[in-house]
């Protein structure tokens, strides 16, 4: 497939005409408000299924039909969606085994979305001929240009043809060897043998819950059953149109399945965005969404990127669903874009009028016209868009990587001790991008078994377990000129929470290191101990390791507790390359300054020359620079050279004053 789809920014979002059927005048309206707000796009039948297949074996296209040939008269690409998200209820009430089964081990009644049975041979065949019918009809309709498959997978069935795939899986996992799995789980604790495959469930609260391995395996399992679920999906879509391609909406850090595994049977990746802004923490929002869009990027490996849902003004679902302020809409979806993103989409077009969703933000209100601050905002943007074509398909080359990794999130939780209250694997991930985020130096977010050697320096935050061939894979790196940078409870555990022997971080690790972890500390709510570093002290929270150097240079001492004088911080030259090790967290400036350290020692150059004060992110994408005021203030920003701004067309040169919400694009 293509790295790009589209020439221009898809300017478009979830649109639901098939609860206007009755006042098709609305639709009229739709067309028009669409062309006022350049629109370009819209993402049809996500939720249709009721509506195409009313009683069973009996459909209804019709209005899609019309709704397609309207769309593409006014000029719209439509991605169209398979519907397999929510489902009829005559459907839940024939086959009630479609339904999801609890951990309670209660089956489900009809309701809601998202709530089916992976595995239901029936639901899957449902599935495969509602999409079949999708395919069939509009495989030549000139407006369909992707597929949007199901909606935003989520969650798990404890069904018993699920506990049976379960146990297949692992099966398959373990070469059919029940003493493999027994010695790998370590299941002489407790007396927990299993002798009999069958004698395996899923993980649950009322049951087995307390062998980290089986809960890793639980949710690889379910990683793999959804992206089975999701190829029997667009199995008839790959055989009728082989040329459309098909993504599926992630949402943010969601971890109940593992995206950087799917990732790989998507032809576009896309997430849906959702930021909380306005609560007065911007600026960190503003780093945790960039951390999201280049996880996702990065996961596509160069395929394209699209921001597939987003609020153009607020949701209902936050516990109090605040207004965001003038221009923050607008800021947000050119973040997207600037990190790569080929579209901004929106849920939705136009509020429902009645059901769950009535109060979250659309594009068109219930007051019905476009006289409203958001659709104007709207409008306003579009048409930014349309003079943003050249950054399309645009990307950035990162010599930073930050390993994230979504089985990595898992592991950090499943295990008990140390400080069981703080793991935040993902949080810290996006503590060790900021520095470089906010120097405007492009980062890649990657896995733990992604090629490492395009990078000058790869941070690998709480590596706590490690998956088959990782440690071989960091020594190359490190052998080879890499600087790689671990943390605190770091190259403990093999890929099934089995803790490696002879000392941590594990085997090799330990010369490229050069160091041993004897101890780990936690530090109860309130006590710190401290760790000086290049001259300053940091607070050190929550937990650290205690180390011996064994051949590393200390660059960081513990000045408290028995271990005052023992290593925090160090380096170690190991062959071609540097392996550092941070052995405690630190919630505030340590990882800035650290890392401002590593910039100059590897020689790392900021993305543009062009300078701002922090709040400001600078973001290249191609040969086009975004610059974006997340900060509370207005800021000033010192251009290196003369620019052209790329909105307005005019020349811009020194120092610009950018206003709370504004950025400026250049070229
Ligand atoms: C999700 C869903 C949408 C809608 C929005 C509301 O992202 O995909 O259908 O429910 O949330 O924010
Ligand atoms: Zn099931």
């Amino acid at each position: 497939m293509a790295d790009k789809i589209f020439d221009y920014i898809i300017h478009g979002g979830d649109y639901n005409p098939d609860q206007w059927l009755k006042t098709p005048e609305i639709i009229d309206e739709d067309m028009r408000l669409m062309n006022l707000a350049h629109i370009n796009s819209a993402t049809v039948s996500i939720f249709s299924w009721a509506m195409l297949e009313p009683e069973e074996g009996v459909y209804n296209f019709k209005w899609l039909d019309d709704l397609l040939d309207k769309l593409h008269e006014n000029g719209k690409a439509v991605i169209l969606a398979t519907p397999s998200g929510a489902r009829p209820s005559w459907l839940a009430q024939k086959y009630p085994g479609v339904l999801r089964v609890e951990e309670s081990g209660i089956r489900n009644e009809y309701g809601v979305r998202h709530n089916h049975c992976l595995t239901s041979p029936i639901y899957r065949e449902k599935v495969r001929n509602i999409n079949t019918l999708l395919a069939e009809r509009y495989k030549n309709h000139p407006a369909v240009k992707m597929w949007h498959i199901s909606n935003e997978y989520c969650g798990e069935c404890h069904c018993d043809l699920c506990q049976e795939a379960f146990r297949e899986w692992l099966k398959k996992e373990y070469d059919n060897d029940l003493e493999k799995l027994n010695f790998q789980w370590w299941n002489g604790f407790w007396s927990h043998q299993i002798t009999d495959w069958s004698q395996i469930n899923s993980p649950k609260f009322r049951g087995e819950n307390h062998v980290p391995a089986m809960k890793l395996a639980w949710r690889r399992f379910v990683t793999d059953s959804t992206i089975s679920f999701f190829e029997n999906e667009i199995a008839p879509l790959r055989e009728i149109t082989p040329d459309i391609p098909v993504t599926t909406n992630f949402m943010r850090l969601y971890d109940g399945i593992n995206y950087q595994k799917f990732a790989k049977n998507l032809d576009i990746l896309s997430w849906d965005n959702y930021p909380a802004w306005d609560r007065g923490f911007n600026e960190k929002e503003a780093c945790s969404v960039a951390f999201v869009h280049d996880a996702f990027r990065t996961m596509g490996k160069g395929k394209p990127f699209f921001m597939m849902e987003s609020t153009p003004s607020l949701v209902n679902w936050h516990p109090v669903n605040k207004l965001p302020m003038p221009r923050r809409q607008e800021l947000s979806s050119i973040q997207a874009v600037a990190h790569g993103a080929d579209s901004v989409q929106y849920f939705q077009w136009r509020k429902s009028r009645g059901g769950h969703e009535k109060y979250h933000g659309a594009v068109v209100d219930h007051c019905g016209h476009e006289n409203t601050r958001v659709f104007k905002e709207v409008a306003h943007l579009g048409e930014v868009l349309e003079k943003l074509s050249d950054v399309v398909g645009g990307r950035s080359d990162s010599k930073v990587a930050v390993i994230a990794d979504w089985e990595e999130s898992w592991a950090t939780q499943y295990f008990c001790g140390f400080n069981n209250e703080h793991r935040e694997y993902f949080e810290e991930c996006t503590k060790w991008y900021k520095p470089f985020w906010e120097k405007g130096i492009s980062v890649d977010v990657i896995a733990m078994d992604d090629d490492y050697s395009k990078y000058n320096l790869v941070i690998a935050p709480f590596l706590y377990m490690l998956k088959n061939g990782t440690i071989e894979r960091i020594e190359n790196y490190v052998k080879n000129g890499g600087s790689f940078v671990t943390t605190y409870l770091s190259c403990m555990v093999d890929s099934d929470d089995l803790c490696y022997l002879g000392g941590f971080p594990a085997e090799n690790l330990k010369d490229v290191f050069g160091i041993w972890a004897e101890e780990t500390d936690s530090l109860p709510e309130g006590m710190k101990n401290i760790a000086s570093y290049n001259g300053k002290n940091y607070d050190v929270v929550h937990v650290c390791d205690i180390l011996h150097s064994k051949g590393a240079t200390v660059l960081g001492e513990y000045e408290t507790d028995f271990y005052k004088g023992t290593p925090a911080v160090t380096v170690n030259n190991y062959e071609k390359g540097k392996a550092y090790y941070v052995a405690f967290r630190n919630d505030d400036d340590f990882t800035r300054d650290f890392c401002e350290e590593l910039i100059k020692e590897i020689s790392l150059k900021s993305d543009t020359e062009i300078k701002a004060e922090n709040g400001v992110s600078i973001r290249k994408r191609g040969n086009i620079i975004f610059v974006m005021n997340f900060a509370d203030d207005p800021k000033t920003v010192i251009l290196d050279k003369e620019y052209k701004n790329v909105v307005t067309g005019e020349s811009v040169s020194g120092e610009i004053a950018l206003d709370v919400c504004e950025y400026i694009i250049l070229k």
